[in-house]
């Protein structure tokens, strides 16, 4: 009979090939390296903050993407502003591109509280109001 052997059962485990190509693409953080068929969108949103790069504070853009679930909304704002961030700060600009999620952020505070996280300020989690954190 063979000798039962713990050690070689989760070796066995740990050596064992993955089904996974790539466990991050799995992760609502990931950004495939190419969007295809993005190629006009991403001209618009160009088109829509042009005035961020050539003309700083001049005005605030809104722009609001509609479109059905899982149709890559959320990967083709991330694309864009990490690559207008790029742009921006070669040319000298001090530009910071904050994504919030709203959904897990439910009141005024608690995203005004991310942003600020996200700009690296330390906040409390209670004791100033948002105007406050918005100050800051
Ligand atoms: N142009 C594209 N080509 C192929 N895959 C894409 C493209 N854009 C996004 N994806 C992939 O599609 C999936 C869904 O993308 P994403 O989360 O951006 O969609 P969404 O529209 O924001 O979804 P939701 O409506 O749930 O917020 C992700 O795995 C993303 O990597
Ligand atoms: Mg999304």
């Amino acid at each position: 009979m063979v000798k039962w052997d713990a050690r070689k059962i989760i070796e066995d485990e740990l050596n064992k090939q993955s089904i996974f190509k790539n466990r991050e693409s799995l992760m609502p953080e990931y950004i495939p390296e190419a969007l295809p068929h993005r190629d006009n969108e991403l001209k618009l949103l160009a088109s829509y903050f042009r005035h961020l790069i050539v003309n700083p504070g001049s005005m605030s853009q809104r722009v609001l993407i509609v479109g059905r679930v899982g149709t890559g909304k959320t990967t083709l704002m991330r694309t864009f502003a990490t690559n207008l961030t790029s742009i921006a700060r070669e040319r000298g600009l001090s530009f910071d591109y904050i994504h919030v999620n709203c959904y897990r952020n439910r009141s005024l505070f608690s995203i005004v509280r991310d942003i600020a996280l996200q700009l690296g300020l330390s906040v409390p989690h209670r004791g100033l109001s948002s105007k406050e954190i918005m100050d800051a």
